[in-house]
Order: structure tokens, then sequence, then C-alpha cells
């Protein structure tokens, strides 16, 4: 049985170019949602209920921009905001390039608050919302040579159980997913890593993501943790 309402059948989508941030954009159009897809190079995804939109997520004027944007094209603010735009870089703490340092934080903490802090006003208006925001393992331990990715996913998973003690009495659901390892470009530049396939499809997380929207009204999914079975192969 679908407990997601038609009425609540529209979606942003962050990082929609390519890996999970695609997938979910393809599983929610399947669900017969209105979808627009923010990214740097775009998405060659074509359907008549998807809209895509350049954005920088690191760039609050961009994301305000593509805001206004995405509530022309849907028609209506969005009801559902999934915050899955990011990368990581490697490196040792005394190699890191600052640069570096501070885009990961600008794209995968800064984007993430840029556009929700826009969402969440119409979502109180609307009496319904839901947030899902994509963190990682990384967003639960340690990982050594990955500190600045791990810090911004510690960080998306402190933001995303304050909001959700925040907005739940607004309606409002805010998920949280933290993948283990995907088969997507995400890899293309940690050296140490190569994607390959035993790590998990984009599009079984794109299905978690769902399995967190299709839910009663009152059933809220806060923390959902997934990981391939057998990352090492049989
Ligand atoms: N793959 C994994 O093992 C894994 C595991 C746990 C969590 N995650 C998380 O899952 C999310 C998606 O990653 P993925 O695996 O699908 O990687 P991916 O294939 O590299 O896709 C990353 C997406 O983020 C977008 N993006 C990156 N920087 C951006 C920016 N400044 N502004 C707007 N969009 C930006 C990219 O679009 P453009 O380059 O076109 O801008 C792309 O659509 C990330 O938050 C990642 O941290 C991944």
């Amino acid at each position: 049985m679908n407990y997601i309402k038609n009425e609540y059948k529209s979606a942003i989508v962050t990082g929609s170019s390519k890996g999970i941030g695609l997938a979910i954009c393809e599983l929610l159009l399947k669900e017969g949602f209105k979808v627009v897809g923010w990214s740097r190079s775009g998405s060659e995804l074509k359907h008549d209920n998807y809209f895509d939109i350049s954005c920088d997520m690191s760039d609050r004027k961009r994301v305000e921009k593509a805001y206004a944007k995405s509530t022309e094209l849907l028609g209506e603010a969005a009801a559902v905001l999934i915050n899955n735009a990011g990368f990581g870089l490697a490196g040792k703490v005394e190699e890191m390039e600052v640069s570096d340092w501070e885009n990961m934080f600008a794209v995968n903490v800064h984007g993430l608050f840029y556009s929700s802090r826009l969402a969440v006003p119409d979502m109180k208006k609307r009496g319904f919302g839901h947030i899902i925001n994509i963190s990682s393992i990384a967003g639960t331990t340690g990982i050594e040579q990955m500190s600045a990715y791990v810090g911004t996913k510690h960080a998306v998973r402190g933001i995303s159980h304050s909001w959700y003690k925040e907005l739940r009495q607004d309606g409002i659901k805010v998920s949280c997913v933290y993948p283990g390892s995907v088969n997507t470009n995400f890899f293309d530049e940690i050296a140490a890593v190569t994607a390959n396939e035993n790590m998990m499809r984009a599009e079984d997380i794109a299905e978690s993501v769902w399995h967190c929207l299709n839910t009663h009204e009152n059933y809220h999914v806060v923390d959902i943790e997934v990981r391939p079975l057998r990352p090492k192969g049989k």
C-alpha cells in the first residue's frame, strides 16, 4: 500500500547528474513524482516530469535561484528535498589542501543548509515535508586520511538529528541515510579505492530512500544504515 499522497509527489534532488542522485530521480519519476534535479554538470535524464537545473551547492545565491526556479517548474514548492550532492577527497591532515577541506564543508554541509533553510518554511505552510540527507558510514566512525569527509558526514548526522527533533511537530520528517561503499563515480578522486561490483548499487540506495519516504504519516524513519553484504566478494 502506498502511504505517500499524490499531492506530496514533488521533489528536489541535489547531486542529480550521476550516481545515487540520478538513481533517486529515476525511482521518484517511476513513482509518479515531478522532480527537479540540481547539479553543476547536468543530467542526461529525459522525462516529461523531470527538470534539470544547474547549481553549485557551495554558492548560496545560486541555491536560492535554483530553489525559486524549482518552485516555478514544479508549480508548487517541493514537498520532498533530497540533499544528496557531495564529494570526498582523501589526504593526511598535514597534507590536505585548505581549499579542499573548505570545499568539502561548503558542498556537503553548508550546501545542505542552504537548500533546507529555503524548503522548511514552505513545508511548514503545507504541514508536510520530508528532507532526506545522504550522510555515509563515514558519518558514524573515523577513517584514517579521510578526516575532512568524515567531519562533513558527522556534521550531516548531527544536523539531521537536530532538525528532526525541531521539525517533527510541524509535520516535517527528516531522515538520514548512511551508506557504506556504493559503486559510483565517487571514488574517481580517491586513489586508494576503485569502485567495483562488490559495492552496493546506487539503485538500492534509492530504494532505501523510497522506504523512508513511503511510510504512514505517523511513522518516521530517522536513520538508515546500509552496507554491502560481502564487501570483498565471494
Ligand atoms: N559512493 C559511495 O560509496 C558513497 C557512500 C556513502 C555516501 N555517499 C554520498 O552519496 C552522495 C552521492 O554520491 P555518489 O556516490 O552518487 O557520487 P557521484 O557519482 O560522484 O555523484 C555526486 C553527485 O554530487 C554532485 N555534486 C558534487 N559537487 C557538487 C556541487 N558543488 N554542487 C552541486 N552538485 C555537486 C555531482 O554533480 P556535478 O559534479 O555535476 O555537480 C553528482 O551529481 C554524496 O553525498 C556522497 O558523499 C556516497
